[in-house]
């Protein structure tokens, strides 16, 4: 029997943190055996707000790496960058013309974004078609691999839906083609902030929130150390948020025993925070050094690993090319 196709997709915004690593991509480098997997960097998505054309080329080639170092193998899975694979925006076209406006004026992300846009006001406000027509390039991502299943973030369930959507929509006017792409959902651990443990750890809440993936072990311990950990529980009593997240890293990162002797600790009300913190910062320390020491290695020639990003696009390339062949012929374009 064949595997199921499960795809996803990350934008190229910088730095990877410990939350996007063991709340997704940690689970794409494991399902890699399981399913047939196509991972992509979105660096046209990255394009509908305001950004640095120098910047996205180097956070694009820099993101690659980076799932490379996480263990995303391209042996076993294709991994692909956007715009090395001009078959998605040529299908987003097509797919625009089976999408309504009135479903795309919807979508709450897009909502959300064109708020944040307007308070910021100046020079970033403004906002682009690219911005609106964002869930037709991320249906035509999932749609071009055919895909079964998209393991998602609750912030994406609205776009998935929408690719459903537009794939049972094609299939209605043209033809049964494309399978309806499911959620994928998986128990994983949700990384609060550091500062502020009763929000999600993001990195656009600020450096003292949130632990890059690759940073030094002396940062790692400096931002433990400064984690936000109690406002008044009591020994015993329920654990605070910080206290919380902090117990959940060390699980996250494997280290069971330790978790049972301090949550013994915490019971019989003698857990010293500092140990807790010590334990904390080691345990990512030794998850972590393995992932930095790849990157660094695959860092120093960007001549190879422009290579494989080429490589590894191609793929993408020859795949989705039968699939756009198909649709140009379905919808009654000359192919
Ligand atoms: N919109 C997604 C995000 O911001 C990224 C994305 C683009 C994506 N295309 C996709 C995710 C296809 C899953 C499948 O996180």
């Amino acid at each position: 029997m064949s595997k199921k196709r499960v795809l996803s997709c990350i934008q190229p915004t910088g730095e990877i943190h410990i939350g996007n690593y063991f709340g997704a991509v940690r689970n794409w480098v494991d399902i890699q055996d399981k399913y047939d997997c196509v991972y992509g960097v979105v660096d046209l998505h990255a394009m509908t707000m305001p950004y640095d054309p120098a910047r996205l080329r180097e956070n694009t080639t820099q993101m690659f790496i980076d799932l490379l170092a996480c263990g995303i193998d391209p042996k076993k899975s294709v991994l692909f960058v956007q715009s090395l694979v001009p078959q998605h925006t040529e299908l987003t076209w097509i797919f625009s013309c089976v999408t309504s406006y009135g479903e795309l004026s919807r979508m709450t992300q897009f909502k959300d974004k064109t708020s944040q846009l307007e308070a910021e006001g100046g020079k970033k406000n403004f906002i682009s078609a690219g911005l609106f027509t964002y869930p037709v390039l991320m249906a035509a991502d999932i749609l071009i691999y055919k895909a079964h299943y998209v393991p998602v973030g609750k912030d994406q369930e609205q776009h998935l839906e929408m690719s459903r959507n537009i794939a049972v929509r094609f299939n209605n006017q043209f033809g049964d083609y494309f399978p309806e792409p499911a959620p994928l959902y998986t128990e994983l651990p949700k990384v609060m902030s550091l500062a502020d443990p009763t929000r999600k750890m993001s990195k656009s809440l600020g450096e003292k929130h949130y632990i890059g993936l690759f940073e030094s072990e002396d940062s790692i311990r400096k931002k433990v150390k400064t984690a936000v950990t109690d406002t008044g529980s009591q020994p015993g009593g329920e654990m605070s948020p910080g206290v919380a997240n902090l117990f959940s890293i060390i699980r996250a990162c494997g280290n069971l025993q330790a978790w049972e002797e301090l949550n013994k600790q915490f019971l019989n009300g003698t857990l010293k925070y500092s140990e807790l913190k010590n334990v904390t910062a080691d345990s990512l320390v030794n998850t972590l050094r393995p992932l930095r020491e790849k990157r660094t290695e695959l860092n120093s020639d960007r001549t190879l690993a422009d290579k494989l990003m080429h490589e590894a696009s191609a793929v993408a390339r020859d795949y989705t090319t039968r699939v756009l062949d198909d649709v140009k012929g379905m919808v009654g374009l000359i192919s």
